[in-house]
């Protein structure tokens, strides 16, 4: 990993942030590097609102002097980071444990883009264990669910999510057809959210060795 092209990245794709925007906030290292950025272009006069997908991303974008909202029907714009994609921006995210709220900002973005160094880009996804936020009530239940699906689910030690759930983070063959995989966990009773975001990337910078390469969804790179 490297801090410098995860700044790159995101400074690359803040250029895509225009005044009057609502700016989707991811987490991680990575989107903090376009947080710290985004922030300053707003203490020079850039008027945007923001909306953040963690409690530690909210202050840090208050700290930096980001103006946040509640979550509108629509954001403009989302930038966040991810832990695997790959040429078809199909990307693995949660690492850091936010991934559902990533989910519903993605989901509710005109135009989500992931910013990376080079260490996120794979071939294929999936060699990342996949993260499923679980009710704790559920948790045993869902985690069998898991293992009948092949995978076989770890619960995230001594971590509790912004919404107060637990993390199982689980393990799958690597032929696994990821689209099947994504909705069968969509279908388990408990299991609230998972870290495949195989639809919802519109574009990634990817950053290596100082360059930056920005993939379009459909058109490949640019
Ligand atoms: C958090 C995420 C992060 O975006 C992902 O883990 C990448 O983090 P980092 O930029 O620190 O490597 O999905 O839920």
């Amino acid at each position: 990993m490297n801090d410098t092209d995860k700044r790159l990245a995101a400074l690359a794709a803040i250029e895509e942030v225009r005044a009057g925007m609502v700016v989707g906030l991811g987490t991680g290292s990575t989107a903090a590097f376009a947080i710290e950025a985004l922030g300053e272009r707003v203490r020079g006069g850039l008027t945007i609102s923001a909306v953040a997908t963690s409690l530690a991303t909210e202050h840090h974008a208050r700290a930096v002097g980001i103006r946040l909202i509640d979550l509108p029907a629509e954001i403009d714009l989302t930038i966040d980071g991810a832990d695997e994609i790959d040429d078809d921006l199909r990307a693995i995210k949660g690492a850091g444990g936010a991934m559902l709220r990533e989910k519903v900002v993605a989901a509710a973005s005109k135009r989500m883009l992931v910013i990376a160094d080079e260490s996120k880009r794979v071939a294929r996804i999936g060699a990342a264990r996949i993260p499923v936020e679980t009710l704790p009530f559920a948790q045993a239940f869902v985690a069998a669910r898991l293992e009948k699906l092949g995978g076989t689910p770890v619960l995230r030690a001594g971590f509790a999510t912004d919404q107060g759930n637990g993390i199982l983070d689980c393990r799958f063959a690597a032929d696994t057809d990821m689209a099947i995989l994504a909705a069968e966990i969509d279908a388990i009773p408990g299991a609230l959210g998972h870290g495949l975001f195989l639809a919802e990337v519109d574009a990634a910078y990817i950053a290596a060795n100082g360059v930056v390469t920005r993939l379009e969804r459909g058109t490949g790179t640019r």
